[in-house]
């Protein structure tokens, strides 16, 4: 007999076979019993039915506790009550591991409880659900950047270097030496794209940012794709087909995840429509300032309340344009005819999810960024390799780095970056 996973339960109708799965739950009543049963590639039901197995296998369905581990046996069946669409026939159980007072169960438990769990927590179908869509924007991301030219380059974890501003580093004993933890792979992929052109990374990125909102983890996953030769707007086209196509990805092969989640299908069409809108910084504060935001001045940075708004004047993700330079980092290309502003943009994601992308076309003269890097706080030395870049056939280039984690909080449509991580690393939180 064959063993097969509950998601190729469609090619096996009228077979028998066998599954090995854990009871999620279960209902029974004298005559029958329905085993939710999951094995990690899906959740079904599961039918025993008294009159048709030997009375020790449906007193044995009957008293399965939640979360043992079994090998089914039965035939697989259509169910067109279940939007799964198939179910077993259950002929024979054999427990393979005992479960006892599992701790999650189906009636309702608070955050805490949930996060001091989250070893289990992930086998429920809303995580479960949430992963999917995670797994799919990776398989996607590679399809994307493969399909268009790109290079994977895999930029280090441990670093001497801070793009991104010394105030939340992870700082550790490298020998005798000083290194931090990567807040972000970019500068190394700048020395990628003059070594193969197109690139894109993906890694985890740290920041011990003192932060405790629903969209910042202290570690979390970014791709950082950077291009030679290419300029901002380029960049930009970029990056909204690359949202564009993730956002399609998630509809053509999470039809069941978003089921779960309650996710709405309509809402993520629009999301595929392009081009994506762009506003320049200036013209957002204006935008603000005239919808009675009157805490904001030119030069602030935007609070998640600014995005949001931001965000619901459109339809779709939105560019923020060009920021003021002197809150952003030290790489970001000036303006050519402005002193105050630099080449950048952010892609705010809609319904209040914020940022979800950051990035600029970079700065590509030797003296300014020397200057920029002394500016900043920086020292020269160790970032010597990175201005070797400016000396060794210096071309016009760009990037961005989309944050994995909030744009799987945006496409599953949950509340809390925490759920879009297996292990989030949070304030004050590192267990499990
Ligand atoms: O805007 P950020 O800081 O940009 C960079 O790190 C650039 N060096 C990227 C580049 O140009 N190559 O971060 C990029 C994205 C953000 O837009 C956001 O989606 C995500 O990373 N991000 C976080 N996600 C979760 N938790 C945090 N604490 C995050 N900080 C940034
Ligand atoms: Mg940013």
């Amino acid at each position: 007999m064959e063993r097969i996973q509950i998601i190729d339960a469609k090619n096996h109708v009228g077979q028998t076979v066998q599954i090995g799965a854990w009871v999620a739950n279960k209902r029974s009543s004298g005559k029958i019993a329905f085993l939710q049963l999951r094995d990690g590639t899906a959740y079904f039901q599961g039918v025993v039915v008294k009159s048709e197995v030997p009375e020790e296998t449906f007193q044995l369905a009957k008293n399965l506790n939640q979360e043992t581990a079994v090998l089914i046996t039965g035939e697989i069946r259509e169910d067109t009550r279940s939007k799964f669409g198939y179910e077993i026939g259950i002929a024979g159980i054999e427990v393979v591991g005992e479960s006892h007072e599992y701790p999650i169960t189906p009636k309702e438990h608070g955050t805490d409880f949930l996060m001091d769990h989250r070893h289990l927590w992930l086998r429920s179908s809303k995580q479960h659900a949430i992963m999917q869509i995670r797994n799919e924007l990776i398989r996607a991301t590679y399809e994307f950047f493969n399909q268009n030219g790109f290079v994977k380059i895999d930029p280090p974890i441990l670093t001497g270097s801070a793009p991104e501003g010394t105030t939340d580093l992870f700082e550790t004993n490298y020998f005798d030496q000083k290194a931090y933890l990567s807040q972000s792979g970019q500068l190394y992929m700048e020395a990628a794209a003059m070594a193969f052109g197109k690139v894109f990374s993906f890694g985890p990125t740290f920041r011990a940012e003192k932060s405790k909102t629903r969209r910042h983890l202290i570690e979390f996953w970014m791709i950082e794709p950077e291009m030679a030769f290419a300029h901002q707007e380029e960049s930009l086209e970029v990056q909204e087909q690359y949202v564009a196509s993730l956002v399609q990805s998630v509809l053509d092969n999470c039809d069941y995840a978003l089921h779960v989640l309650e996710r709405d299908r309509n809402v993520l069409e629009k999301y595929t429509q392009l081009p994506f809108p762009r506003i320049s910084y200036d013209d957002a504060i204006e935008l603000l300032k005239k919808n009675g935001f009157e805490d904001i001045e030119w030069g602030d940075d935007f609070g998640s309340p600014h995005e949001t708004f931001i965000a619901n004047s459109f339809d779709r993700p939105v560019f923020i344009l060009n920021y003021p330079k002197a809150i952003k980092p030290f790489y970001m290309k000036p303006h050519p005819t402005r002193e105050d502003v630099v080449i950048c943009a952010d892609m705010i994601a809609p319904e209040g999810y914020g940022e979800i992308i950051g990035g600029s076309e970079r700065a590509t003269d030797y003296e300014y960024l020397l200057e920029q890097i002394k500016t900043h706080g920086l020292d020269p030395e160790e970032y010597a390799w990175y201005l070797d870049l400016r000396k060794y056939g210096s071309v016009p280039h760009a990037g961005f780095g989309l944050g994995l984690e909030r744009t799987v909080t945006w496409l599953a449509g949950i509340e809390h970056v925490r759920e879009a991580i297996p292990f989030p690393r949070l304030l004050n939180r590192i267990y499990p």
